[in-house]
């Protein structure tokens, strides 16, 4: 099998862990009988302070023949995050109708959760988060700027085909493992949208008999994502709600450096994107002591995607060991002093050899 790989550093230590990472992966699948060519494109930021915008016009049309996206991550302190997101990451996502971002929260053996009492597996669910609408909608607008009477409208949005493709993708996901969902909306707040989501998860929930439904409020859920994160196995929600329970999920097992996502087009009409769930993290960048390991394990879940379940699976399992192990290179987020290089080479040699 061969396949093409477009990658986007980004900006911040979105460029240290895809830099780092690519040889490890263009290796491990070599290693594997797979063909990897990637092609970079220096779209970001630093772009758009010279050139005016984060990617070219055609940037879509570019992407659109590869198998698959790998993005670091985007921000910069010297343009506004709304400006980054909204012309890189978001235009992405939702013109190739990556409308299901899977993220997973895994506590590792060897890593230490900030919470008391929990150890490796111990915390291990799933978020499913719609990707393309709810409250990053791209609807509302700004009058009367400046004046007295100046107003802001930021509607969300909540269609019956976006709600019940992430619903049914958070049941199918639980029949695969504990037989969970947690539905986590605020319908007592939002009394249309959420509303709305709360029926599509009844009306999909009937036909999934076996699967236990809980249904958590978005303040109380995430107070649970902290008093009980092992009760948790697949959650859905929103498109706001599941970015920042995610960042939670990351933090709770250990850090937000080793998280991973997923931006799944599930017909495969377009390609997929991965990325790290972390941002460009302005108080580290430049220094080389970023986590690759969300970066790492966003790469297992793209091989995952593509039915390379081989080389998926040999890397969560490097990593896992390397965590494991105590004598094994650890980034600084995760108490140790190793730098992000050092953990890519270990993982190499780990997993080349
Ligand atoms: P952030 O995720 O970049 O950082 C939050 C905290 O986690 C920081 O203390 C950072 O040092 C730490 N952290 C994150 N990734 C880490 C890693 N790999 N290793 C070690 N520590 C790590 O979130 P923040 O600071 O809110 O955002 C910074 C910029 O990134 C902003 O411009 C924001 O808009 C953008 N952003 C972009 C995302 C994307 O491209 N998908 C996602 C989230 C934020
Ligand atoms: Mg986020």
């Amino acid at each position: 099998m061969s396949y093409d790989i477009a990658i986007i550093p980004g900006d911040g230590i979105g460029n240290g862990v895809t830099d780092s990472t690519e040889p490890l992966l263009i290796n491990l699948a070599e290693k594997y009988g797979v063909d990897i060519q990637t092609t970079r494109f220096d779209w970001g930021s630093e772009r758009y302070l010279d050139k005016g915008t984060l990617m070219p016009d055609d940037g879509l049309d570019t992407l659109e023949k590869f198998d698959s996206i790998l993005l670091g991550a985007v921000g910069h302190p010297d343009v506004p995050d709304h400006v980054t997101l909204r012309n890189l990451r978001l235009p992405i996502t939702k013109g190739f109708n990556q409308h299901i971002c899977k993220r997973p929260s895994y506590l590792f053996e060897g890593v230490q959760s900030p919470l008391r009492g929990y150890s490796g597996g111990d915390i291990d669910l799933v978020v499913y988060r719609q990707n393309t609408e709810g409250e990053y909608a791209d609807v509302g607008g700004r009058e009367h700027r400046g004046f007295e009477n100046e107003v802001a409208v930021q509607s969300a949005v909540y269609t019956r085909e976006g709600t019940e493709a992430i619903v049914r993708a958070a049941f199918e996901a639980a029949t695969e493992r504990r037989g969970k969902v947690t539905n986590i909306t605020k319908s007592n707040a939002q009394a249309y949208g959420m509303v709305f989501w709360d029926e599509v998860v009844s009306e999909i929930g009937e036909e999934y008999p076996n699967i236990e439904v809980e249904r958590l409020l978005v303040d109380a859920g995430s107070m649970d994502f902290v008093r009980r994160p092992d009760e948790f196995d697949v959650v859905v929600a929103s498109n706001l709600f599941g970015d920042i329970l995610t960042d939670i999920g990351g933090i709770i097992s250990g850090s937000l450096g080793i998280a991973p996502s997923t931006n799944i087009n599930p017909t495969g009409e377009y390609p997929s994107m991965f990325e790290p769930v972390h941002g460009s993290a302005f108080d580290i960048m430049g220094e080389g002591i970023a986590n690759p390991i969300g970066m790492v394990l966003s790469i297992s879940l793209m091989f995952e995607h593509l039915n390379e379940e081989e080389i998926s699976k040999a890397l969560w399992d490097g990593v896992s060991e390397q965590l494991a192990d105590a004598n094994g290179p650890r980034t600084p987020d995760i108490g140790g002093n190793s730098t992000t290089s050092d953990v890519v080479g270990d993982l190499e040699n780990r997993l080349l050899k």
